[in-house]
């Protein structure tokens, strides 16, 4: 008997269950007995919320609605499991709850944070000598991971930033010289500029793109940005700009806490949002001009009807590669993408070895890929960005809505 528990855990993505789909498919292919669901990830193994996925997973039809739904489909937590020394009772707990469900493997589909608690428990079982063994595999629209060439989920979220920025600035254009606007649109990546610089994909030959991009990576002078607004506005009535949740002033503060302190979750990560907000009421204020601050919150990582293929394809491989190297036996390591060439686009699947150089790290934007000049960025970011966005997801509905797979 072989039996393996899954669990996803951080903000979602609109295709961590395509990993799900993936590393369920290859656990069963490969021989697991058992392939459990922790619901609300280690949060709720804690309490032994725990299902059986053939219940819920075991038909085609079943799979390829998971892969189509956004969310967590075995819902998530942000729980940090703290040292071993202060909190054995958790870790004992843990290890005692899955051997009494004889569970060998455990797979953990997440960002940083949840990178974080599967070396906590690698590192425990190999300390304690205990039989499990643990993989990560990531997840996050933020795409700020290091080692992997880019994370499951970012691909979906860059297309629906490019797209959306691409109908804003359409929107935005239609009064012209008889109601220039000015509109803000606040993009989610925490500390890294990665998604935010997908707005750069609005532009062709078609669409002007956006005004300006202000990214985490490089701090916002207030002036200046208030500067470039005035002389935009004398050449044109359409102003769109795209920026980060993340950015600071030039004085270290978060944009997004001039009026009020974010509150900080299990890991210290502050809540940010509403930088779009302030920084209207600066132009408002200061130029009189006429601003829509637009947030886009959870629509981008909710926003499954604008899967890109290539981006639910690499979920759904780096998820049975994930089963493959719980199958074999591996622990404290993350399946990796590698980029063998941009084009044509080839990726390669791997694992990293050592998930504690993966885990409470963040990769942001290289500066030289960032145009400081022009408040842009620079083409080996959109070259790098392009291929994740391509190929579409035929959506299944019922009376013009996308369906999705829930939990009975
Ligand atoms: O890490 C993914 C992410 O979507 C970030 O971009 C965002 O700042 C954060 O999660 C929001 O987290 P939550 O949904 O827990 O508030």
């Amino acid at each position: 008997m072989k039996n393996l528990i899954i669990g996803q855990s951080g903000g979602p993505t609109s295709v961590i269950n395509a990993s799900l789909a993936g590393a369920y498919k290859e656990a069963k292919k490969l021989g697991y007995d058992k392939v459990y669901g922790m619901i609300n990830g280690i949060e709720g193994l804690l309490s032994e919320n725990i299902i059986d996925l053939d219940k819920y997973l075991d038909s085609k039809e079943n799979l390829e609605l998971l892969k189509r739904t956004p969310s967590s489909y075995l819902l998530t937590c942000r729980f940090k499991l703290g040292s071993p020394a202060t909190n054995q009772e958790t870790y004992e707990k843990i290890f005692t709850i899955l051997d009494k469900y004889k569970i060998d493997s455990f797979i953990y589909i997440g960002g940083n944070d949840s990178m974080d608690t599967v070396e906590s428990l690698s590192d425990y079982a190999i300390f304690k000598k205990k039989k499990q063994n643990f993989i990560g595999i990531p997840k996050t629209i933020d795409n700020d991971l290091p080692i992997t060439d880019h994370c499951p989920g970012y691909g979906s979220a860059a297309k629906y930033i490019a797209i959306t920025l691409r109908e804003i600035i359409r929107d935005n254009t239609a009064y012209g010289v008889t109601n220039p606007t000015v509109s803000i649109v606040e993009i989610m990546g925490r500390h890294a500029g990665w998604l935010t610089a997908a707005a750069a994909l609005a532009k062709d030959d078609t669409c002007e793109g956006v005004d300006a991009i202000f990214l985490p990576e490089l701090p916002i002078d207030i002036d200046k940005f208030v500067d470039k607004v005035q002389k935009l506005v004398k050449k044109k009535p359409s102003i769109v700009i795209a920026v980060s949740e993340g950015v600071k002033t030039t004085e270290g503060k978060f944009v997004c806490e001039f009026n009020s302190t974010a509150k900080e979750d299990a890991f210290g990560h502050k809540q940010l949002g509403g930088c779009a907000e302030t920084l209207c009421n600066i132009i408002k204020e200061r130029l009189g001009l006429k601003v829509r601050p637009i947030i886009l919150s959870t629509l981008q990582r909710a926003a499954s009807h604008l899967q890109s293929l290539t981006d639910v394809e690499e979920a759904e491989m780096v998820g049975k590669k994930g089963a493959e190297l719980a199958f074999k036996g591996e622990s404290g390591k993350m399946v990796i993408m590698e980029r063998v060439s941009n084009s044509p686009y080839k990726i390669k699947y791997s694992s990293f070895d050592d998930i504690h150089e993966i885990a409470n790290l963040e990769k942001k934007v290289p500066i030289e890929w960032i145009d400081q000049e022009n408040d842009q960025v620079k083409k080996p970011l959109i070259d790098y960005i392009r291929p994740l966005i391509l190929g579409e997801v035929e959506q299944i509905t019922v009376n013009g809505i996308p369906q999705h797979l829930i939990r009975k």
